[in-house]
């Protein structure tokens, strides 16, 4: 059976080993898969709304990953397949984060300032983004999903562990009504 964008996908909350786990390439028996899986990531993404989404935040550990900073108000939906940040400037930039897969919960993250990212498109050709601002932010928040990182390992474990300990505490307190 495949996923259709009809059908909606559950986005993984942490913590989930799923969360945490490396993701394997796409590969060309994957193709079918990935046809069914981008449209149905996008639906998730805008439906919570976030601005980017990482398969394994669906339980799909493939190197797979999309984004929308719909800028003015307009989509500009990126999909990207195997991404691999290939340059980095040596200039860093601070950007307040999230994450769907950690509702509610927001830090100050430290990143190279602008990248560039290599990724096949849905259509299986190579290409290249360069990225600044929020954008290199985003891919590069989105791609650390790929290796199960998470925006709170940015941070110090102190930080890292308040955080996860309010993300708890909210989920159990909406679980339990
Ligand atoms: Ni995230």
């Amino acid at each position: 059976m495949s996923a259709t964008a009809e059908q909606m996908l559950d986005i993984l909350i942490a913590p989930n080993q799923a969360l945490r786990s490396r993701a394997r390439p796409v590969g060309p028996a994957d193709a079918d898969a990935v046809r069914d899986l981008l449209p149905a990531m996008f639906a998730a993404m805008y439906k919570a709304p976030g601005i980017g989404l990482a398969a394994p935040q669906v339980g799909r550990l493939l190197r797979v990953a999309i984004a929308d900073l719909m800028p003015n108000d307009q989509p500009a939906p990126i999909a990207m397949i195997n991404p691999e940040i290939i340059a980095v400037s040596p200039e860093l930039a601070t950007h307040e984060e999230g994450c769907l897969s950690l509702p509610g919960q927001y830090a100050d993250v430290t990143r190279p300032a602008r990248v560039r990212v290599r990724f096949q498109d849905p259509t299986g050709a190579r290409t290249e983004l360069d990225a600044d601002g929020l954008l290199a932010a985003c891919l590069q928040h989105e791609i650390d999903h790929l290796d199960g990182v998470l925006f709170v390992d940015h941070l110090t474990i102190l930080k890292r562990n308040m955080i996860m300990r309010r993300l708890a505490k909210e989920q159990r307190a909406k679980r339990t009504g």
